[in-house]
């Protein structure tokens, strides 16, 4: 190998290691920013009011209703569901696994992301836990107080 053939042969080598290094830099970057969408939201202590009147499926226990507030949960939507008389949950509809906004709940049971299958419970003593499908963390839940003397719901972001 001559002078001009070893400095051609470096070059390429030096190419094919940058090549590398960047395609690296953007899976990293790509995964992260996956991530983010799926991290639970900070809790700013930002409370909102849900009036049961207009929301008439948490009438019943059982009864869930899908709600979406700019302002809180980063414009994404969360599921309210009454778990007995007195008791409302609220959690987010955003999937831990990759941020994939999750369906409607099918029954009173369980909700599932279309995205990989990963199941959450709605149910009280288990609410936003991951049991089934893909396997990913729990889902963000929100405090929910109810206030039966005007029958209004305040939820803690
Ligand atoms: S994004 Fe929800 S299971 Fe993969």
């Amino acid at each position: 190998m001559n002078n001009n053939n070893i400095k051609r042969y470096e070059r390429r080598e030096f190419i094919k290691i940058l090549s590398i290094a960047a395609a690296s830099c953007a899976s990293t970057c790509l995964y992260a920013c996956s991530e983010s969408t799926s991290s639970p939201v900070t809790l700013t202590g930002k409370k909102i009011e849900v009036r049961l009147e207009d929301n008439t499926t948490l009438l019943t226990v059982g009864g869930s209703v899908r709600k979406t507030f700019s302002e809180v949960n980063n414009g994404r939507p969360v599921l309210i569901v009454r778990t007995s008389e007195t008791s409302f949950r609220t959690m987010t509809m955003v999937c831990t696994h990759q941020g994939t906004t999750i369906n409607n709940p099918s029954d009173n049971k369980k909700v599932i992301c279309p995205n990989h299958g990963a199941q959450f419970s709605i149910a009280d003593g288990n609410f936003g836990k991951n049991i089934g499908g893909q396997s990913t963390a729990d889902l963000q839940t929100f405090e929910t107080t109810f206030n039966p003397t005007n029958n209004t719901l305040t939820i803690t972001f």
